[in-house]
């Protein structure tokens, strides 16, 4: 029956002309020194990836890999407070070169623009300011770039791909099935392009007693791993809920460097590890 209030009406014909040809995807290019090229992602934000792509470089950087980190989260780029780096990169030659700390060279929109200046990227400028971080930037020859990506599914994650052959993703999650809905997302799009998911992480799985260590769990349980076993993926870690973590990633402190022998450090180091195991079982970078 029709709606008197609201008839029902044909939907208004904005345009009649086929859509535009689409520009064609460009031709990843292939970075031989950038190593293997890890992207840290989530489907949901504020579940720990910076933190994951912090901690994971430089864990890789302590086993004595050279170790590049790219922030991709270019609408909220919050790597440089969290190693403590807050300088404009030098440009020599046409090339930036990254900044340095605890060990790994980091570059971030951060570095490069005005922090409150509001990020509103579309698609061509998002393709290209990741192709500049890729390209652009004196990185010299590492073992490893790991990306950290803005949460979702979007032009970022979209953008790197086609920009460069990324030889694994890491899909953060936190165990509650709202954010493991999310996570499955992700995993999906890095399968649907052809990069292989190394795994999956849980972090904030619990919050462990300082007395007694007796973990408890604040966000559900298990989520982490129903979702690795659902897919078929490897659960690279859990990682705890751990206060010590947001003091230092608010001043530059990276918990495997300041405390190397809490839980959530070792689980860090656990994910370097497995990554490291993972990346050399496949084919060298290409
Ligand atoms: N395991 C953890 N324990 C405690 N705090 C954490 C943990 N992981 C992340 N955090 C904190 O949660 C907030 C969001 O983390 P962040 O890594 O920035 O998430 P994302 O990059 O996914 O948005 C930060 O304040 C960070 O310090
Ligand atoms: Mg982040």
């Amino acid at each position: 029956m029709s709606d008197p209030v609201h008839p029902r009406r044909p939907l208004p014909v904005v345009d009649t002309k086929p859509a535009p040809p689409r520009p064609a995807a460009p031709t990843p290019i292939a970075y031989p020194n950038l190593g293997h090229v890890i992207a840290v992602s989530s489907g949901k934000g504020g579940v720990g990836k910076s933190t994951v792509a912090v901690n994971l470089a430089v864990a890789l950087a302590r086993a004595g890999a050279r170790v590049g980190l790219m922030d991709a989260d270019i609408y909220g780029p919050n790597l440089p407070r969290m190693l403590g780096v807050d300088a404009p990169p030098p440009v020599v030659d046409q090339k930036i070169i990254p900044l340095e700390a605890h060990g790994v060279k980091v570059i971030s929109l951060g570095l490069l623009i005005n922090k409150d200046q509001p990020a509103i990227w579309r698609g061509p400028i998002v393709m290209k300011i990741i192709g500049q971080f890729l390209g652009d930037v004196q990185w010299g020859a590492l073992d490893y770039l790991v990306v950290d990506m803005p949460p979702g599914t979007g032009d970022a994650q979209l953008s790197l791909v086609q920009s460069t052959s990324v030889h694994g993703a890491i899909i953060v999650t936190t165990p509650q099935e709202v954010a493991v809905g999310d996570a499955l997302r992700g995993v999906r799009m890095f399968q649907r392009v052809n990069v292989p998911v190394l795994g999956i992480v849980e972090n904030m799985s619990y919050l462990e007693c300082p007395h007694c260590g007796k973990p408890t769990p604040i966000f559900g349980a298990g989520g982490g791993e129903r979702l690795a076993r659902q897919l078929g993926l490897p659960m690279l870690a859990r990682v705890p809920l751990y206060p010590r973590i947001v003091e230092g990633s608010d001043t530059g402190r990276p918990v495997v460097e300041e405390e190397p022998g809490s839980t959530a450090a070792r689980a860090f180091v656990t994910i370097a590890e497995r990554v490291v195991e993972a990346l050399s079982a496949a084919a060298a970078p290409a």
